[in-house]
């Protein structure tokens, strides 16, 4: 049963996302977690399946989904592994979006049908070392010599960058002093085999841990002029506006890390005695389940109805940030609670709910922190109160 009313195909991906995440996926995350070990195998699966093209058109390989269908089948990806789900999340919704939308007939036609067939993994490399939240600040420098333009810098926390084969990447193209906030900032299209494109550290993480986050330093990285997306100057409004749809991918990616806790601690619940009965008996836990089921269900809605709107064509930026803000916050409360449910053993990794515990908490990170949600949401709601007399009817 659902809140959602949803239409057959929505249903249809769902089922499909569902019974083979829990059939395939489910029995080797917490090894994959383990080891840190990211699985080809894996991704062979869910480009069978066609879930690198969920939103890239039939014309280019693709499924040709709504927003909606990709964060259902997001959803079920990350209740069985959030890991498989955040590289899911990355390419679907920055690295192919931004070439559906900014790129050439060429460019879309080069790289959008293997990265739909998953032959490519997408990735984005906006962050640096030194620009994270303020990602207007980033210094990667891109200069042009001849046809060619020359990356120098060093990019940070590239989620999957070890695997990908398409990496968006935003540098500074305009060097004058009055340049230096985010305007002049131009977007690349990088493969690895550019001369002078090295993967860089890799990251030791808490959470996420089958999914690799890498730096990448560009060293005199030489990119054909073929290779600029879009106009030159505006790659950073094109990284913001792809962001609002990222951010409907992690909020879903949180909602399935939260429903995997919920699910899990139902389950122990009904087993687990103390004081001659099961513990679900007792209304400590029963309202901490409450709680966590009402959190679960107003985050899905909230993001169900962003992505609606975003199939209308309106401007989701508060949306997104809300429904990313209250998921992300979600899944961290209600994985906190899931391990407090389980007690002793919540706290150790014979059950998983300690895995959904590290995963939640990068979901309140990247693709901008909660912090930055707060400012954006913020600033939208400011800008809307002005523009309709003070009124916030929605
Ligand atoms: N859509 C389209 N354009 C937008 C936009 C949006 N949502 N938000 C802002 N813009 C435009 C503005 O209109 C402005 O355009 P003009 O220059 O033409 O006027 C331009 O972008 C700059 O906007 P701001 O002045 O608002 O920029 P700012 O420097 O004040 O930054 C910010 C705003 C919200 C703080 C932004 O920097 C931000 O979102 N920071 C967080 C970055 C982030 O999410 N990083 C995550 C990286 S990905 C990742 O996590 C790794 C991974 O692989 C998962």
């Amino acid at each position: 049963m659902t809140l959602l009313a949803l239409n057959e195909t929505q249903k249809e991906i769902q089922q499909l996302a569902r019974s083979f995440a829990q059939r395939e996926l489910v029995a080797l995350a917490g090894e994959r977690d383990r080891e840190s070990r990211f699985d080809r195998s894996m991704v062979t699966q869910m480009a069978e399946l066609g879930f690198f093209g969920m939103l890239v058109p039939e014309r280019f390989d693709g499924l040709g989904l709504d927003a909606q269908s990709y964060l259902l089948a997001l959803e079920e990806i990350a209740v069985a592994d959030a890991s498989a789900a955040v590289l899911l999340s990355v390419h679907n919704s920055l690295p192919t979006q931004m070439i559906l939308n900014f790129g050439t007939v060429e460019q879309q036609q080069e790289f959008l049908p293997p990265m739909a067939r998953g032959e490519q993994l997408g990735a984005f490399a906006l962050s640096e070392p030194e620009a994270g939240s303020d990602a207007g600040s980033l210094r990667c420098q891109a200069v042009r010599d001849g046809d060619d333009w020359v990356l120098t810098g060093t990019k940070a926390w590239v989620s999957h960058g070890s695997e990908a084969g398409v990496i968006l990447c935003m540098a500074r193209t305009d060097h004058s002093d009055d340049r230096r906030g985010s305007k002049g900032i131009s977007t690349f299209i990088l493969t690895p085999d550019l001369p002078g494109f090295h993967l860089g550290k890799k990251e030791s993480k808490m959470g996420l841990r089958a999914s690799p986050t890498l730096q990448i330093n560009l060293d005199g990285c030489r990119v054909p002029g073929s290779r600029l997306l879009g106009a030159e100057g505006k790659g950073f409004v094109y990284a913001l506006g792809s962001l609002d749809h990222g951010r409907l991918g992690i909020a879903s990616q949180a909602i399935g890390i939260a429903r995997a806790a919920l699910e899990a601690a139902v389950r122990y619940a009904g087993e687990r005695k103390q004081f001659g009965r099961n513990i679900a008996e007792f209304q400590a836990i029963q309202f901490k389940m409450s709680d966590m089921a009402t959190r679960i269900t107003a985050a899905r809605t909230l993001l169900h109805a962003a992505a609606a709107a975003k199939e209308r064509g309106e401007n989701i930026t508060r949306f997104s940030s809300m429904a990313k803000l209250f998921a992300t916050e979600t899944a961290m409360w209600v994985t906190t609670q899931a391990v407090q449910i389980f007690g002793g053993y919540g706290y150790v990794t014979d059950y998983p709910v300690e895995r959904y515990f590290r995963d939640a908490k990068v979901t309140e990170i990247y693709e901008g922190t909660s912090e930055i949600q707060r400012i954006v949401i913020a600033r939208e709601t400011l800008a809307a109160a002005a523009a309709a007399d003070g009124t916030l009817s929605d």
